[in-house]
């Protein structure tokens, strides 16, 4: 027999509480059976709450006198009761099984099932050649292997949400191996460095590519580049400060040097130049400062420490004539920046330039033009929530939102 017990009380289309006296477990699939008008509906669910109790021992007692006998007389008293989710309706013809989605509540007293091993097989196993394997049902006594589609991977976007250590970077580095092993190309951000150790191979040779994300920060757009010195978007003063000076200091290189300036003039110099500009507002005699009206000392000086402060702390990732960071990028590889030395505006400043980049260089691609990103990408954004979170105003939530590429896996 295997019925498990009955749908009690009021039920919803897509969650029901059941009784039951066996000992059910947390996470089990279920099937929920009923017959109206005439027709069988059969309904997969999984249990998604369990409670064991027994009238006999409330939750206080007089005394604990006689708990053993009344326990012993009353075991067979003990009923199970939880929640189980609907998943939907099981529909099985005769070449394929699939769920569709449940708009009516069951009728209470439906049997709770257990379902058959063979229909769960159906259900989540390989339905095309672009199924891959991810793992198998762990609440299953019997090996039920599941496996996911990797074209609705790629071509939707897909958020992994679980508690912490719950197994999300584990399952994208599965879909990952699959998607590599179909010779497909995957850009992950890596905030704690977990893929820069990973190994991913096809055919036997390591397929990871880490890419430490050297910027040049004259190729990015003004406000990430303020942003990766420490200058917030709402800072007006110091933001605007440090965009005339850039301003000057730009011009004044490429008068002295030439369009190909990068040749001649390195990082330290053009920051050196840049802190030199800004100190020359404060003397003065200095009848050229650009800005109108009186210089706020203050905030000058802001920007002053905090090219000083990034030529210290951020020397490892700023470099200027350092290539476009999605020129690194290998097709057919998984391409792991290494953000785990950056702090959390650094990373939104490298992210968002690189999703920029690489979604223009995408559509060009796909329009026919000349492209440095000719194939599709798969993107991983580890710790989504740092760099698309709700509360957050980041530049990356921009591109992460499903508006890009046909990509995206974010992790949560
Ligand atoms: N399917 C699995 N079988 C056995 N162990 C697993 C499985 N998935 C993950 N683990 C182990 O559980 C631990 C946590 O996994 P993982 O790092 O994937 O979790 P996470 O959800 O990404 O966590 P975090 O939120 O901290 O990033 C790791 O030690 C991993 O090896
Ligand atoms: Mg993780």
């Amino acid at each position: 027999m295997n019925r498990i017990g009955y749908c009690t009380g009021t039920t919803s289309p897509n969650r029901v509480t059941f009784q039951s006296q066996y000992p059910v477990r947390l996470g089990q699939f279920v099937n929920l059976k009923y017959t109206e008008n005439g027709k069988d509906n059969i309904l997969l669910g999984m249990v998604i709450n369990v409670q064991r109790k027994n009238t006999y021992i409330p939750q206080e007692l007089p005394n604990l006198t006689h708990i053993d006998r009344i326990f012993q007389e009353s075991i067979k008293d003990t009923k199970v009761v939880g929640e189980i989710q609907i998943l939907g309706e099981i529909i099985e013809t005769d070449n394929e099984v699939f769920l569709q989605m449940q708009r009516v509540p069951p009728l209470p007293a439906a049997e709770v099932l257990k379902p058959n091993p063979e229909t769960l097989k159906k259900l989540f196993g390989a339905k095309s050649k672009n199924h891959v394997r991810i793992g198998r049902l762990l609440a299953e006594e019997e090996e039920i292997p599941v496996y996911v589609d990797v074209n609705q991977i790629v071509l939707r976007h897909l958020a992994i949400l679980a508690i912490t250590g719950a197994g999300k970077s584990n399952t994208v580095s599965v879909i990952l191996e699959n998607i590599v092993n179909l010779k497909g190309t995957v850009v992950v951000f890596d905030f704690h460095g977990e893929y820069v150790k990973a190994e991913f191979k096809r055919d036997g040779k390591n397929v990871v590519n880490v890419i430490k994300p050297v910027v040049d920060p004259t190729t990015l757009d003004i406000r990430d580049f303020a942003k990766l010195i420490g200058i917030q978007h709402n800072a007006t003063v110091q933001f605007r400060y440090f965009k005339v000076a850039l301003d000057n200091v730009l011009k004044g290189i490429k008068e002295e040097k030439g369009l190909e300036w990068k040749r001649w003039v390195g990082t330290d110099e053009f920051f050196f130049r840049l802190k030199n500009e800004l100190e020359s507002w404060l003397d003065d005699e200095n009848d050229n400062v650009p800005i109108k009206g009186k210089i706020r000392e203050d905030s000058l000086y802001e920007v002053i420490n905090k090219i000083d402060d990034t030529l210290d702390e951020l020397s490892h990732i700023i470099k200027v004539g350092a290539k476009d960071l999605i020129e690194n990028i290998e097709p057919g590889k998984i391409n792991v920046f290494d953000l785990s030395e950056v702090d959390e505006e650094v990373a939104d400043a490298i992210v968002s330039n690189i999703l920029k980049h690489a979604l223009d260089e995408r559509k060009k691609s796909v329009r026919g033009k000349d492209s440095k990103l000719d194939y599709p990408l798969l993107v991983v954004v580890e710790e989504a929530h740092i760099l698309a979170g709700d509360k957050r105003d980041t530049d990356s939530k921009y591109y992460i939102k499903p508006r890009i590429f046909k990509i995206v896996v974010y992790l949560v």
